[in-house]
């Protein structure tokens, strides 16, 4: 036998027993004649005295190396409060070195001194360390809680393929080529869309699958090329029906894992996210929601916010004070490449009861006061506008209340607010290619009310579609689908799809429509994001065991990488080497 206990289970009752360990060194200090050393496997600590009589082994140990020891459970005289174990102590009698380690490039400590691609590239060293071990402890145990949850109310998991056609969910596929059929290639799932659809036309009228999906898209801290979703559908629902299901999830979810109660979830519809907070996904864990101030600042004599579309405007509380560096940063903030905008007024609502702004020039005390009163800020608080074309501003304004919402500290990872936004419009309008693009995907069904629309104004035809917001992330997005075929015809046209392409592509879905499919909608919940949020971050890298770079590689085992040339010859693939210049 290895072990008889782990390195975290021993307490003062079980003191006098005989016990064998095994783990990584993670430190040792010699004190006189004495060793102690700090064992270490995923469960914890357990502090080992070893005596003189082993002091030649003990003298070699070094960090990470694996041993096995056999001794004593002893009380310890000086006890440390900081760890479970840290009442006991093990008088070590026999010792084992395993297997020696290098010395690792990095400490196993909860703050390393390595870099991020060095710690990529020993991905399974930085596993050792306890923020990444309790992340995947966090992922694990949400997906037990999923599936129990899901069990408990008949849906059934069922997997579904891999290599498959592609699907447009909006991002580039990556591809697979099949050397049994020259030329061609699978495509790996953006998601099991249509698969799951199916499965609703076969009659499994509750399915979920906890499944990988890969999109060939730019990636960010919320992003990775392959992700995990929980995958929903259900048969016979509407809207409601999918919301109170996942919802109730969600209530289970934060309830098990993190002992919070949730009521119900906030709904907003999408014109309202827009309207106040310029953006699908708000954050709504603090207000600064936005104020149309057109009828106070227009004609006035203010080129600028004469020629606006809108004129937006946030309050900052207790702001009023922020000196003239600070306001800077803010106007740099705001006209930084990535925001846009050309300037930015302030409105200092001084707490005597007087107002100085940036704009003194056109606006008196008294209009100031009118901006003041509209938008809610009392004395002691600052206003802070943009103009411009709505939908711009609308955006540059999102980016400023985020920023000011991370500055003042009213974004705390440890405060929850969940929201469910409805209502989204059907279609988007691409200007580049002049054509319409499913908002969701292709499959999403309009509104009942909104369909007369889709001959005359097909820009705004809402959708039966939603999305699970938490903390201004967009954590799930789902739909009621299609399930007639003529609608999805319809649809196909109107996204520019020639019935011939829309039966290559999809014919096997409108054929099953063909024979009896039920009414049915689903959702998806980004479960790496989920996870991530729970562990109160926003990067999901540190929630997946073997992560991509920001790149799109895994540094550790060096991948993508060329492959040989038999190899390229068995799938009949002929690459065009670029000559050097
Ligand atoms: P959607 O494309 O909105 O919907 O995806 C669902 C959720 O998956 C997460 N997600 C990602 N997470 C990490 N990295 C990525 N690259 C990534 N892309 C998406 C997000 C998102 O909300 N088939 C539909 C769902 C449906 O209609 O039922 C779909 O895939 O959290």
């Amino acid at each position: 036998m290895y072990r008889t206990h782990n390195n975290g289970e021993l307490r003062i009752d079980h003191i006098n027993q005989e016990v064998t360990l095994c783990g990584w060194v993670q430190k040792t200090r010699e004190l006189g004649a004495m060793t102690f050393v700090d064992l270490r496997d995923r469960y914890g600590i357990t502090q080992l005295v070893v005596g003189e009589e082993h002091i030649k082994i003990a003298k070699e140990l070094g960090r990470e190396d694996v041993i096995q020891i056999t001794g004593k459970v002893i009380e310890r005289e000086s006890k440390n409060k900081n760890i479970p174990t840290g009442e006991i102590e093990i008088a070590v009698k026999a010792i084992y070195v395993l297997n020696k380690s290098k010395t690792p490039p990095f400490t196993i400590e909860d703050k390393t001194d390595g870099g991020e691609e060095l710690r990529m590239q020993y991905r399974y060293l930085d596993l050792r360390r306890n923020p990444l071990r309790r992340n995947l402890e966090l992922r694990h145990r949400l997906s037990i809680e999923v599936r129990k949850y899901l069990d408990s109310i008949n849906f059934l998991e069922i997997e579904t393929p891999y290599l498959i056609k592609s699907t447009p969910e909006g991002a580039r596929d990556f591809v697979v080529p099949s050397r049994m059929n020259e030329g061609q290639f699978y495509a790996l799932p953006q998601s099991p869309q249509t698969f799951k659809q199916l499965l609703m036309v076969s009659g499994y009228d509750r399915y979920y699958q906890i499944v990988r999906c890969f999109r060939d898209e730019d990636l960010r801290a919320d992003r990775q090329p392959e992700f995990t979703q929980i995958d929903c559908e259900m048969a016979f629902v509407d809207q409601e029906d999918v919301l109170n299901t996942f919802e109730a999830m969600m209530v289970h979810l934060f309830q098990q894992t993190k002992g919070i109660d949730f009521d119900s979830f906030p709904r907003m519809t999408y014109a309202d996210a827009m309207e106040n907070y310029g953006c699908d996904k708000p954050d709504i864990r603090f207000g600064m929601t936005f104020n149309y101030i057109n009828d106070l600042a227009q004609n006035k004599g203010f080129n600028v916010f004469d020629q606006s579309e809108s004129v937006i405007a946030i309050v900052a509380e207790g702001c009023s004070e922020y000196t003239r560096k600070q306001l800077d940063a803010l106007t740099d903030y705001v006209k930084r490449p990535q925001v846009g905008a050309k300037g930015m007024v302030y409105v200092k609502c001084n707490e005597d009861g007087t107002f100085k702004s940036s704009v003194d020039k056109f606006y008196s005390e008294s209009d100031l006061k009118e901006w003041a009163d509209k938008c809610g800020a009392k004395a002691g608080d600052l206003i802070l506008v943009l103009s411009g074309d709505k939908a711009a501003t609308q955006k540059q304004m999102n980016e400023l209340r985020l920023h000011l919402g991370n500055e003042l500290g009213l974004r705390n990872p440890e405060i929850y607010a969940p929201l469910w936004v409805y209502d989204f419009p059907l279609l988007e309008w691409d200007e580049d290619n002049s054509r319409y693009h499913a908002m969701h995907h292709p499959f999403t069904s309009p509104k009942k009310e909104d369909i007369a629309l889709l001959e005359t104004e097909p820009g705004k035809v809402r959708a039966n579609a939603y999305d699970l917001v938490l903390n201004g992330t967009e954590i799930g997005g789902g739909s009621i689908r299609i399930h007639d075929k003529k609608v999805q015809a319809k649809m196909f046209d109107l996204l520019g799809f020639t019935p011939e392409e829309a039966q290559s592509q999809f014919g096997f879905l409108m054929n099953a429509f063909e024979y009896g499919a039920p009414p049915h909608g689903g959702i998806a919940l980004g479960f790496d994001r989920l996870c991530a949020l729970f562990g109160g971050q926003e990067t999901i890298r540190d929630f997946i065991a073997f992560p991509k770079n920001n790149n799109g590689r895994d540094v550790m085992i060096d991948s993508p990488s060329i492959i040989s040339k038999e190899q390229l010859d068995e799938l009949n693939i002929y690459l065009k080497v670029k000559e050097a210049l």
